[in-house]
């Protein structure tokens, strides 16, 4: 038995969990596994239920669980309350930090179903296969924040970016270990040129390296490492970096798979790992049936991947969805001409039966 905490949070949230809950039922229906899910609310639902945006029954839930399965956070409706209990800062950098969940793995891959639907050439981004691990506990995100009154007038805003090598020295070898399950070829990414903090991340991989020889270690600016993205993609295998850019990189490194809505996550390091896609809550399209679930699904099969050691069934849930989108069903995001456009959870059911009916192919 597997207990999941489901978190479907603000906005499209609420329609893309159920559906990645549909494909862990299928997977749990073929493969004889029983997962119990238990809901609970956190972001702005959170706040406007409880008036916080993560309560403490929700954190301890996550605690008590097996794995985390989150939809999103945040919306305009929000973006206006003191800082501590916007849904970002009050809730999820605080889930992140309490669980530990210092190592946030992105895995990038292209679909060939989808080669048209990036807005890339074709030739650039077939076979993209690339993984980044951001650094997620860290950085600008957790340093001092804060702002002063100038006495010229106007103020004075600072946020502390600091990494010790301790922080560093984590990350990296979890992403060398992850390089050696892979091709064996590790990208750090910093601003060395720059910033005290990139220096020390570079010194520490540095010298790691060594510990790694059977592993190629390169360094790269984030500025290049953002166009060598779009313009080489390839040559990429794992890459590292830290917490900002990561999150940066990460965006622009979803649109290799054709849109973001195909970008799953998975933050671990604690006890307990956190599943959610690495797209936000699309207030613009909440509520309309719209939303692409199948970064979330992905999610899903990194926890199965991850979380509960069922690689087979990961694989299962990823062939399912490699199967229907070969068919040439898309949700609106990933839409071209000539394929069938379908609203989120007749994509989400699409995805439980093809895993279902792989079971029927046996
Ligand atoms: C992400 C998101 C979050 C982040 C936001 C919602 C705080 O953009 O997971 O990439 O910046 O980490
Ligand atoms: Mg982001």
């Amino acid at each position: 038995m597997y207990k999941i905490a489901s978190l479907p949070g603000d906005g499209i949230g609420v329609e893309i969990i159920p559906e990645a809950i549909k494909a862990l039922k299928a997977i749990g229906e073929r493969f004889g596994h029983e997962f119990s899910f238990t809901e609970a609310l956190v972001g702005g639902a959170a706040y406007d239920a409880v008036g916080h945006p993560l309560p403490a029954e929700t954190l301890e839930l996550c605690r008590n669980s097996d794995a985390v399965l989150l939809g999103a956070i945040g919306g305009p409706k929000w973006d206006e309350l003191p800082v501590h209990l916007r849904p970002e800062v009050g809730a999820l950098l605080p889930l992140r930090k309490e669980l530990g969940l210092y190592a946030n793995l992105r895995p990038c891959i292209l679909f060939p179903g989808l080669i048209k639907a990036s807005t890339l050439k074709e030739e650039v981004i077939s076979g993209v296969d690339l993984l980044v691990i951001r650094e997620l506990t860290g950085g600008l995100y957790f340093g001092e924040k804060k702002r002063e009154p100038l006495p010229g007038g106007g103020e004075k805003a600072t946020d502390i970016l600091s990494y010790s090598t301790f922080e560093i020295e984590r990350i990296v070898r979890f992403a060398y270990r992850a390089a050696r399950r892979r091709r064996n070829i590790l990208c750090s990414v910093d601003k060395a040129n720059v910033l005290e903090s990139s220096r020390l991340w570079r010194e520490t991989v540095t010298e790691l390296a060594r510990e790694y020889p059977d592993v190629e270690t390169t360094h790269m600016y984030v500025d290049n490492c953002s166009m060598q993205l779009i313009r080489n993609p390839r040559q990429f295998d794992v890459i590292v970096t830290e917490n900002m850019f990561g999150d940066i990189l990460t965006d622009e490194a979803s649109m290799l798979t054709g849109s973001i809505g195909m970008l799953p996550s998975a933050s671990i390091g604690g006890t307990v790992a956190l599943f959610e896609p690495a797209h936000g809550s699309a207030p613009d399209i909440a509520g309309l049936n719209k939303a692409n679930p199948l970064a979330t699904i992905l999610s899903a099969a990194m926890m199965l991947r991850y979380s509960f050691d069922l690689e087979q069934e990961a694989r299962v849930i990823e062939q399912a969805i490699h199967q229907i989108l070969d068919q040439g069903y898309r949700t609106p995001d990933l839409m071209e001409e000539g394929m069938t456009m379908l609203g989120t959870s007749a994509m989400g059911d699409l995805v439980a039966a093809a895993i279902e009916d792989q079971k029927e192919n046996k």
